[in-house]
């Protein structure tokens, strides 16, 4: 008597399958999470029906991907940053009411250890570049003044790098602090006019993008995230307004709200900036 017969596995069903197996058990977000991901996954290849050395090639890619990453480069964040992830993710979570300021991509040059500083303080320790005079307010949605909140910046030099890109050339902490408003809730510092630069391109992310004709420029910007108790915390950049490559950025962080126009000034400090931080309150009354 012949067994049981095996149903029939193809292009067609193969997904529904899948999905099948998981029903019965197991994490029910993680199972939806998998389910979505795998239904995708299979879409992809009955669209694009790699042969195997095309399907080898891309396990390679991500095999190199991540042996690109070590403790000081992340070469599956630039992916993410890259194919627009990082910022759609950031959309998803968008639910912040207006005026308030809203994020966007982190980038990977934060450093957590960055020093406090005194208003007024120059975060430019090798003065290098274009003096830029920094002044601001945090605020909440009601324009009352939030004294106290922290102010927590980084930014590349002029010529397009962050001080962790060049240990060898740039002092320890350059053009990074951490400020606090005062009891006006305003801050004001001195820093460099940053330039923008290009993405890392020497690593299998980078090669295969330009490959593809992707455009791997930043367009100049200082990265803000702003604290407070009870307030979300924002996590965002300030964008020179003058740069050609605002509507080209590679990671896709570029709003309207955080396009600025740096003033010129007749003298020292040359360039200067001004900019109201709008802080939405935190759902659970406490700091996200
Ligand atoms: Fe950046």
């Amino acid at each position: 008597m012949p067994g049981r017969m095996a149903s029939s596995l193809d292009a067609s069903n193969l997904s529904e399958v899948f999905a099948r197996r998981l029903a019965a058990s197991g994490d029910q977000s993680l199972r939806q999470a998998l389910v979505a991901t795998v239904m995708h996954l299979h879409a992809l290849v009955r669209e694009l029906k790699p042969t195997h050395a095309e399907w080898r090639s891309m396990i390679e890619f991500l095999t190199e991907v991540g042996h690109a990453c070590d403790e000081r480069r992340q070469e599956w964040v630039l992916l993410s940053d890259l194919l627009g992830a990082s910022a759609l993710v950031e959309e998803v979570n968008a639910r912040r009411p207006k005026p308030a300021t809203p994020n966007t991509v982190r980038g990977p040059f934060f450093r957590a250890d960055a020093p406090e500083r005194p208003l007024g303080s120059d975060i430019s320790l090798d003065g290098v570049g274009e003096q830029l005079a920094v002044s601001g307010r945090v605020q909440d949605l009601d324009g009352d003044a939030i004294a106290g909140a922290e102010i927590i910046t980084w930014q590349a030099n002029s010529a397009g790098y962050y001080e962790n890109q060049q240990p060898d050339l740039q002092p320890e902490f350059n053009l990074r602090g951490i400020f606090r408003t005062d009891d006006k809730g305003r801050f004001h510092y001195l820093t460099v006019r940053p330039a923008g630069y290009g993405v890392p391109d020497d690593g299998p992310v980078g090669r295969l993008l330009r490959k593809a004709g992707l455009p791997l420029r930043r367009p100049a910007h200082l990265h803000f995230m702003i604290r407070a108790a009870g307030f979300e915390t924002i996590v965002t950049h300030l964008y020179d307004g003058s740069d050609p490559h605002l509507e080209q950025d590679a990671i896709f962080g570029v709003k309207p709200e955080l396009v600025c126009q740096f003033e010129r000034a007749a003298e020292k400090p040359c360039w200067r900036l001004d900019f109201t931080f709008v802080m939405a309150r935190s759902k659970q009354g406490v700091q996200s």
